[in-house]
């Protein structure tokens, strides 16, 4: 056992050796006159074996003259299966999981050769694994954590733009959930593994896989691909920040800043929960249960009285919105061209949607700011209305008039006629 390790950390070495050679190849990367790896693997029976040789038509590194040989090492050169698959030469056959991001990094990692390449790709995936929960604990010996290939595929990889690749945004909820979603798996290191399951109630996930919205968060955007680490308590607002800029800024300049981190609260997962996100309605706020300021305020505090203030400012401004919309409507029904009511009414639902992100700031005069402009607007609105239907009465009413008017001239004119028949 201890001979064959030995036998293959000097593999690996050899391979590290002949690979750390890769760099140094021309600028122009030539492929290989002749890839006996590939023309070989491609005739074998075997399917582990000819699958690799199969992907070699979609792989990015195939593509870039990279052969089979840049990453198991041996000689592409020789026909001879023994000779081509020398361990002296660097052979690797099968990797050890350990073995893995150390080989991808060897090319990954060196700046100067990828350059060569593609300089705009970053080439720090391997110092930032090394960091993340899967690096920390394969270096520690587990061979169950995701490595490079766990992620991108060994064979046939392609660049993450590609809506093929397995880490392109709307399939990568799939690749991590290969084991996220192992229960058993996960649980071994002490976490729940409901994580997926959970996302997929999101409105994230919504936004993603409905809207095709490729701004939504998957679970890299969050807890980053090769660095993957859960926020910390600290780090979790600056996160969720990065996109909802505004509720961030809100949620700064409220009371519930400095009391979170002294609770050692998460920002706004507090209310809004890390992975099942859900729709926010303005039935949240208030203390009764499933109301949200519950969880940490009771009737009768300051912060109770703050929700009751808000949830009755946000109502009435609701209540308000629906009235006057109905009304304006109705007269639009009757054939009026309300365009400037229906720009009120819009300047007041911008106006309501700015009062629930001022919720974040929890002060309930930020909040009744926004909700006052707001029904200036549908007042407005319900006035050019109220003109509406004056107008309405007005045009009906002469309506009428004028068809007295006309029935009396018709009823002259026939009596006119008749006496002059007679
Ligand atoms: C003439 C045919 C032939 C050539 C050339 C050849 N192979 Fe193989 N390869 C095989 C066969 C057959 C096997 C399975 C039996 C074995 O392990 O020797 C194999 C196995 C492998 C395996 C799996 C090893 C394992 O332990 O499961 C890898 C990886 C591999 N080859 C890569 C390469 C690379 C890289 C090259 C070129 C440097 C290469 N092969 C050249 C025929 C070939
Ligand atoms: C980008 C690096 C890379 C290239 C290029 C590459 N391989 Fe591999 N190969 C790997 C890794 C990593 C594994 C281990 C697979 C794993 O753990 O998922 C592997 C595994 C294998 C295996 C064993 C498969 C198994 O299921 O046991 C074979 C056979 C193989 N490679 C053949 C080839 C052949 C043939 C080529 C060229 C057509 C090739 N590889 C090109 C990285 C590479
Ligand atoms: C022999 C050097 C070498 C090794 C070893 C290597 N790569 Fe690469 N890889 C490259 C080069 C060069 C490119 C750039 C191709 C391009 O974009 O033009 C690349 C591109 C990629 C890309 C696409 C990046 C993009 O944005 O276009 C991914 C993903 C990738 N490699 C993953 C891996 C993984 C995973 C491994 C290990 C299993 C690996 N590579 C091993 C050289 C290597
Ligand atoms: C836990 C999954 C995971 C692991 C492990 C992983 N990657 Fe990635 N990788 C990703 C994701 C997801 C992306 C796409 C990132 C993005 O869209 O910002 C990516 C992107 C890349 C890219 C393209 C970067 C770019 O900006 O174009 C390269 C190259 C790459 N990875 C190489 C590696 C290497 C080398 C390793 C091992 C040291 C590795 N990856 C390990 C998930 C992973
Ligand atoms: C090959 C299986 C595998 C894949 C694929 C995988 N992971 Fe993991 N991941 C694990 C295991 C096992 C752990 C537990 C490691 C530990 O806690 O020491 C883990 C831990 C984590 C953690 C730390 C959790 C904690 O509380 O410690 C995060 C975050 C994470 N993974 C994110 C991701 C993301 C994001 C992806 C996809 C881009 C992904 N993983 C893909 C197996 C995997
Ligand atoms: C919108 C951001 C976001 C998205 C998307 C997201 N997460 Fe998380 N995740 C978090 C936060 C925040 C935590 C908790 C961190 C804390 O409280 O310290 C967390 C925690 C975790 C943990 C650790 C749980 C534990 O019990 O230790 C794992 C594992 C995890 N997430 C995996 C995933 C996976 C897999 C996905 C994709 C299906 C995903 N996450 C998507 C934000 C996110
Ligand atoms: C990578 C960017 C990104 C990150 C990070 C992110 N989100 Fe989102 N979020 C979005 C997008 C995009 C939507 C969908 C917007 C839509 O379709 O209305 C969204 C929607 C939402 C919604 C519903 C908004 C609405 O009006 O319907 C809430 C609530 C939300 N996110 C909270 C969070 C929280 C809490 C976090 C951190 C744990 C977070 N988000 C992290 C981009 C992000
Ligand atoms: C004290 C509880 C609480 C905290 C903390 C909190 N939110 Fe909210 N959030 C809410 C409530 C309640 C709503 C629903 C407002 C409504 O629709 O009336 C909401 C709504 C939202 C929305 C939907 C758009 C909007 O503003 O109405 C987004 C996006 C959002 N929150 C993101 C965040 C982010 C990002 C953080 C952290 C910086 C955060 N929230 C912190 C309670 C909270
Ligand atoms: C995770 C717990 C938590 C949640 C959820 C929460 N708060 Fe707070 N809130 C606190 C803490 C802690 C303080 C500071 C200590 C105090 O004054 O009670 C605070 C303070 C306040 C204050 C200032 C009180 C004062 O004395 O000046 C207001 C107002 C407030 N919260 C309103 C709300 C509203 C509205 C909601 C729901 C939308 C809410 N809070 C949800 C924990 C929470």
């Amino acid at each position: 056992m201890r001979c064959s390790l030995a036998v293959a950390t000097l593999a690996i070495g050899l391979a590290a050796a002949a690979r750390a050679a890769a760099p140094a190849a021309p600028a122009a990367p030539v492929r290989a006159a002749a890839d006996s790896c590939l023309s070989c693997h491609a005739t074998l029976k075997d399917e582990r074996l000819r699958k690799p040789a199969e992907l070699a038509t979609s792989d990015i590194h195939h593509a870039q003259g990279i052969t089979c040989a840049g990453c198991h090492g041996g000689d592409p050169a020789a026909t001879d299966s023994s000779a081509a698959m020398d361990p002296r030469k660097g052979f690797v056959g099968v990797f050890a999981p350990r073995a893995i991001p150390e080989m991808c990094g060897s090319c990954h990692s060196n700046a100067a050769y990828m350059l060569r390449y593609a300089p705009n790709i970053p080439t720090d995936q391997l110092s930032q694994y090394r960091t993340s929960k899967h690096g920390l604990a394969l270096a520690k010996g587990a061979t169950d954590v995701a490595v490079c290939s766990s992620c991108h595929g060994a064979h046939g990889v392609r660049p993450p733009s590609d809506a093929r690749s397995p880490v392109y945004p709307t399939r990568v909820v799939e690749t991590c959930a290969r084991c996220h979603a192992d229960v058993a798996l996960m649980n071994r290191y002490g976490i729940k593994g409901n994580e997926v399951e959970e996302y997929k109630k999101s409105v994230h996930y919504a936004a993603l896989m409905e809207k095709n919205d490729l701004s939504a968060p998957t679970c890299k955007s969050c807890h980053g691909a090769h660095g993957a680490t859960p926020p910390g308590v600290d780090s979790v607002a600056n996160v969720c920040g990065t996109c909802h800029v505004s509720q961030l800024e809100k949620f700064d300049q409220s009371p519930h800043k400095d009391a979170f981190a002294a609770l050692q609260q998460p920002a706004c997962e507090a209310c809004h929960s890390n992975h099942a996100i859900g729709q926010p309605q303005d039935s949240w706020i208030g203390v009764a249960d499933k109301q949200v300021c519950g969880a940490c305020h009771s009737a009768g505090d300051a912060g109770a009285t703050a929700a009751t203030a808000i949830s009755g400012a946000l109502a009435s401004t609701v209540a308000a919105e629906a009235s006057v919309g109905a009304r304006v409507a109705r007269v639009k029904r009757a054939g009026m061209l309300m365009d400037a009511a229906d720009v009120k009414l819009e300047d007041a639902h911008q106006a309501y949607i700015m009062a629930t992100v001022e919720i974040h700031t929890a002060i309930p005069a930020r909040v009744e700011k926004q909700t006052a402009t707001a029904l200036a607007d549908t007042s407005a609105a319900d006035k050019d209305a109220a003109a509406a239907e004056k107008e309405i009465r007005y045009r009906r009413t002469g309506l009428f008039v004028s068809l007295v008017v006309i029935a009396i001239a018709m009823v002259t004119l026939a009596f006119k006629v008749r006496s002059m028949e007679r």
